[in-house]
């Protein structure tokens, strides 16, 4: 019989027991729920030990943390010499919650003139940032950037929330529930479980040209293919991003071929799916159909224009079609709640999994940070909860750790 799950979000099973956990808190009026999650990770088990910003100080007291932790709290970077390489030195994971909008520029930049911020550059674990601040500032495109730039370098975001926030606004700021901040960081350390792995992602969209000015192409932002590519380097993988145009920051540890038209993506899939390749994911946009014929020189207006299209290329054939094939796992994004039609273009192409996402429904889809899928293989079906696309990033990543090919 096939099975049916529903994923509220990643559980942790375990994985922080005995672990040391580095824990930043900032100055934000989230600052109180730091320590409901000190007494959560203690409760899974794991050792915490808190660094304090200065403005933190004015929100809560290092006496709270410190009970809460059975630990000293660390203040600042002078009192205790050597503490910004120390503790980071015997850290499994660092986590800053609440995360400032001023940390989060001061981790982008490289600046270290307090304890945490120090303890940021020297670390070379896994963080995360569990950012909290009022939705202005959080839309901010400084916030922004400097929140993309620690992502492409393998920092995890977890949050911010919906919700009604401290100064009764209402907007995307609000921290991210204790609970899926822990399970975040349990996610950080679940470890290098594909290190055996090279991985091929696409992403993005194509363009299929008209004439030299003009094309064909679709909404596709390439935040789905970014994040299974940054997940599965930070989970070890030797990784290939191939992507359509993006304006995504280009992650860096691994190696990021760029094209533009389906058939430049078909031509990279083909090159970069080698035979020591173990898994496929083809979560780019490419397009079903494209112009018969590019004018080489621009169409006048005057001319008027009837566009004739033709199917593109069928990418993943080319590769399920092979006799040595990697594990394939393609999108299905409808419009609509059209789960067979997925589970029946899985079957056909021949791919080992599809996850499907209605683009119609808000929040999922084009253009937004998170998703909502059903993801298909041939042991059942997996349906998550409206979720950032890191976490859906993970959950794919997991389905196929527990579907993989023994041996694979
Ligand atoms: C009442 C009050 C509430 C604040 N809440 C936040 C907040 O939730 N998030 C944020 O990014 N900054 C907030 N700030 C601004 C920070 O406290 C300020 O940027 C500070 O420099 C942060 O220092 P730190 O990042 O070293 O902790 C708040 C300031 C005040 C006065």
């Amino acid at each position: 019989m096939k099975s049916f799950s529903l994923i509220k979000s990643r559980k942790m099973q375990g994985k922080l027991k005995d672990k040391s956990i580095l824990l930043g808190v900032t100055g934000g009026v989230a600052a109180y729920k730091a320590v409901e999650l000190v007494r959560r990770l203690k409760d899974e088990g794991a050792s915490v030990t808190v660094i304090m910003t200065k403005a933190a100080g004015h929100f809560i007291t290092p006496l709270s943390l410190e009970v809460a932790s059975q630990n000293i709290v660390y203040t600042s970077l002078f009192d205790t010499p050597m503490a910004h390489i120390a503790l980071p030195a015997k850290a499994d994971v660092m986590v800053i919650a609440p995360a400032t909008a001023n940390i989060i520029a001061k981790f982008a930049h490289g600046i270290a003139d307090d304890l945490l911020s120090a303890c940021f550059l020297s670390y070379q674990g896994r963080i995360v940032v569990a950012p909290s601040m009022n939705w202005k500032m959080y839309e901010n495109q400084i916030v922004q950037e400097n929140l993309r730039k620690l992502k492409s370098r393998g920092v995890i975001q977890v949050g911010p929330e919906k919700g009604r926030l401290a100064c009764g606004e209402e907007g995307l700021g609000r921290l991210s529930d204790v609970q899926d901040i822990a399970e975040a960081v349990g996610a950080a350390i679940t470890g290098k479980d594909l290190s055996n792995e090279k991985i091929v992602v696409t992403a993005g969209p194509t363009r299929e040209y008209i004439d030299p000015v003009r094309f064909i192409s679709n909404r596709s932002s390439g935040r789905m293919g970014y994040a299974l590519a940054r997940a599965a380097r930070d989970r070890g993988a030797a990784v290939t991003l191939i992507s359509g145009p993006s304006s995504l920051e280009r992650p860096c540890g691994l190696k990021f071929v760029q094209v533009e038209t389906s058939e430049e993506m078909l031509e990279a899939v083909a090159k970069e799916t080698g035979e020591d390749t173990t898994v496929l994911i083809m979560s780019a946009a490419v397009a079903d159909f494209k112009p018969q014929e590019r004018s080489a020189s621009k169409i006048e207006k005057s001319e008027g224009m009837t566009l004739k299209l033709h199917k593109a290329d069928d990418i993943i054939s080319h590769i399920t079609g092979r006799d040595k094939r990697p594990f394939v796992i393609g999108f299905a994004a409808e419009t609509g709640g059209n789960i067979d039609r997925a589970e029946k273009k899985m079957l056909q192409k021949n791919m080992d999994m599809i996850v499907f996402n209605d683009v119609s429904e808000p929040g999922a889809g084009f253009e937004v940070d998170t998703n909502r899928v059903v993801i298909i293989d041939r042991r059942g079906k997996t349906v998550t909860e409206l979720l950032s696309k890191d976490s859906i990033a993970d959950i794919v990543l997991d389905r196929f750790v527990e579907n993989k090919p023994c041996g694979g």
